[in-house]
């Protein structure tokens, strides 16, 4: 029996679902715990392309459940459409779970997102550059005790009920402050109802079916999103989502004991990117960052935004390892660095004359942090064809190498290209 955790170790978009994707093999059971339709997890299988939103990247494994934990926020429209999409290319969707504690991302959520950006922009602090999936206002209403949950919805009345009481609110939000239209309590039941209908199939008491798997001594591997520097507690606050992204959630967003947890992998990329606003010490903005955003497709899955490129961030990497607990690290996209002549990695800040080993709190700080870098040799051939860490080039080897010291974490993997078996197993 192993319990799992792999974890994002920088801004999200590491390569989580096609390492979950090659560990759904070995597991009983995956689980999403936190997020939602922000999510854009990408496997390749042959030629074929599949993009995750809110179903566990873990789907394509011929075996796996997937389990929709109670950390999620759903999004019942979009949801039903990546499972009919999934089904539509033969994935069989018996093994598909939802927690009936999930809470429910409601219509009123994402017009809120979009307007409290607009406002952000209008106020002239700029906006979060949110996905504007609704993310941020469902997660609010959680904590605010307002949430519509999933097994609110499959019971007609009760449901009702709910909503009059939070509509109620929203409308006058919305009208009162973003002075937009109320949104009508009829159309919203009757559509959210309609989806609670068609999703009450996969509905399940999540946290009493993983206990038992526990039990029963499966392997259960649960499937981070975002990233660690996107956390809302230790992420680039307020540039964070507003969920929390590392392996001490994992427990809570998916009802797991503490314990249980065996090994947690986080996902790197061999340089970093970031999408949406916030700070990035070690961001690129001249053509090695333009090399790395094409060379590594770094656009976005779920906005299409071109995501901002940067040389690995050593401080940001180890205070990842240290608040996971890393056991090992994974690294991605090597072979995006084949063409450099040099490469570069930040192991410091220089903040007002200090040397800092570890982010800063503030936003304002972060954004006065200059990378101090030390620079390594590239090794200028192609390396998407190896498939054995003994046949690395040594200036490759010796990145790796430096990275496992920088990070304090030693790394098991090694990606070299999109594609399934692409990933070569470290000594
Ligand atoms: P939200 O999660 O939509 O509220 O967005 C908050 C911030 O997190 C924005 O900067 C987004 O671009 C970023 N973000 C959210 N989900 C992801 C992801 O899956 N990958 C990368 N960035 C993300």
């Amino acid at each position: 029996m192993t319990v799992t955790a792999v974890i994002g170790a920088q801004w999200g978009d590491e390569g989580k679902g096609r390492i979950v994707d090659e560990l759904a093999i070995e597991s009983d059971v995956v689980v999403r715990f936190q997020g939602g339709g922000n999510a854009g997890h990408h496997v390749w299988v042959g030629d074929t392309q599949f993009t995750f939103h809110q179903v566990p990247a873990g789907i394509l494994s011929p075996k796996a459940h997937c389990v929709i934990g109670n950390g999620v926020v759903i999004d019942p429209a979009d949801l039903l459409t990546e499972l009919r999409e999934l089904q539509d290319r033969g994935v069989e969707l018996s093994r598909v779970h939802i927690s009936d504690r999930a809470h429910v991302i409601m219509p009123y959520h994402k017009l809120l997102d979009k307007l409290e950006e607009r406002e952000r922009d209008a106020s002239g602090t700029g906006n979060l550059g949110t996905t504007t999936r609704g993310i941020g206002p469902a997660y609010v209403d959680k904590y605010a005790r307002i949430g519509i949950r999933v097994a609110d919805l499959l019971d007609v009345d009760q449901f009702r009920s709910r909503l009059a009481i939070v509509l109620s609110q929203k409308n006058k939000m919305l009208t009162q402050i973003y002075h937009s239209e109320p949104l009508s309590l009829e159309k919203i039941h009757g559509e959210y109802f309609a989806y609670g209908l068609e999703l009450r199939k996969y509905v399940i008491d999540s946290q009493t079916y993983l206990q038992d798997q526990l039990r029963e001594g499966k392997n259960i591997l649960l499937e981070g999103a975002q990233g660690s520097l996107l956390d809302v507690d230790f992420g680039t606050y307020p540039y964070v989502t507003s969920s929390s992204t590392v392996a001490g959630n994992s427990y809570s967003g998916s009802g797991l004991p503490p314990r249980s947890i065996n090994h947690v992998t986080g996902v790197f990329k061999t340089y970093i990117t970031r999408v949406g606003s916030g700070p990035m010490p070690t961001e690129l903005t001249d053509e090695i960052g333009e090399h790395l955003r094409i060379r590594g497709y770094e656009v976005g899955r779920t906005t299409g935004r071109q995501r901002r490129t940067g040389w690995f961030d050593g401080v940001a990497g180890k205070y990842a390892a240290r608040l996971n607990g890393l056991d090992s690290a994974i690294l991605m996209k090597l072979d995006v660095l084949d063409r450099l002549p040099t490469i570069k990695i930040c192991t410091e800040y220089s903040y007002k004359g200090a040397r800092l080993t570890t982010p800063p709190p503030t936003v304002e700080a972060q954004q006065l942090c200059e990378p101090i870098y030390e620079e390594l040799p590239g090794w200028r051939c192609d390396t998407t064809k190896i498939t054995n860490a003994d046949e690395l080039p040594a200036a490759a080897k010796t990145y790796i190498k430096r990275l496992e010291e920088i990070i304090e974490t030693p790394i098991s993997a090694v990606s070299v290209g999109p594609k399934r078996g692409q990933t070569i197993q470290m000594k």
